[in-house]
């Protein structure tokens, strides 16, 4: 008689993250928002999935990362952490959740991790939002940075093009780098900056700095999901490397059924009951 036992998947910490980076093993990460996506990135081996507020973009349609809600991010993030057994799970806390008050960046990481079930929150910026990081990681909840390239700010940017090109930026951008591993930081993104500062910053942090359009120098790598695999196939960043063209082939497949259910060869005998 065989016994049947449930598997044991073994969850990747924040701590096996740092053993990652001490011994050299790059970090994936990637981005999911519902059940079904995060149960196949999971279970294809991804360390960390990202609930970026890039959902507001892929998911939802709008222009910026601005308009998302924290209850909407609570929501892409409770779908995905039913589907997840091995990866680590981190949220973005969304644009003005965070940026009024430490206590208000606070009452926004309860709500994610108590409501969601997620393992870690992640936030943009450097030294402005010290005492928020300070206070969330006070209160047991790990945080992970993100400079460089800070979508919630486009505004003040005016445009998504390179950042810390220029000595002054790239300086603010170590030091923020510095302090954020400081205040107690798990990891940190850099997105969008050039590979010789990122490199930099990670041989100067030692906790893993994960980098999206940083080059290969940093500890592992992010990705928007949707970008990777070909679905949103009008964004071709230079930095981009595309997996799969899921634009084509969803878009072949919904032919096919378009044409099958016209040309009355679906169902067929076998396909009814
Ligand atoms: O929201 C997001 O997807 C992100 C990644 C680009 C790092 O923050």
């Amino acid at each position: 008689m065989s016994v049947h036992r449930k598997q044991e998947v073994k969850r990747i910490t924040t701590h096996q993250l740092q053993e990652m980076k001490n011994r050299g093993e790059k970090i994936a990460m990637l981005t999911a928002y519902d059940y079904s996506m995060a149960r196949i990135i999971d279970g294809a081996g991804m360390d960390v999935i990202l609930v970026g507020d890039s959902a507001s973009n892929v998911m939802a349609g709008n222009e910026t990362t601005l308009p998302i809600t924290l209850d909407q991010m609570i929501y892409h993030a409770t779908s995905v952490v039913k589907a997840v057994k091995r990866a680590l799970v981190v949220v973005d806390i969304p644009f003005g959740y965070y940026q009024g008050s430490s206590g208000e960046a606070l009452r926004s990481s309860i709500r994610i991790m108590k409501e969601s079930g997620a393992h870690a929150v992640k936030m943009e910026g450097g030294s402005e939002v010290k005492d928020s990081v300070l206070r969330i990681l006070s209160a047991g909840v790990p945080v992970m940075g993100h400079l460089g390239l800070t979508p919630q700010s486009i505004y003040k940017f005016g445009t998504y093009s390179v950042r810390a090109r220029e000595e002054g930026e790239a300086s603010k951008l170590l030091d923020d780098a510095k302090l954020l591993e400081e205040c107690g930081c798990f990891g940190l993104v850099l997105e969008k900056i050039p590979a010789e500062l990122a490199k930099k910053v990670s041989q100067n942090l030692k906790i893993p700095v994960i980098g999206i359009g940083a080059g290969p120098d940093v500890d592992g790598q992010v990705l928007v999901m949707q970008d990777m695999l070909g679905i949103t196939n009008e964004f071709k960043p230079r930095f981009l490397r595309r997996y799969a063209d899921l634009h084509g082939m969803i878009t072949g497949a919904v032919n096919k059924y378009v044409g099958d259910v016209k040309a009355k060869s679906f169902p067929n005998e076998e396909e009814k009951y």
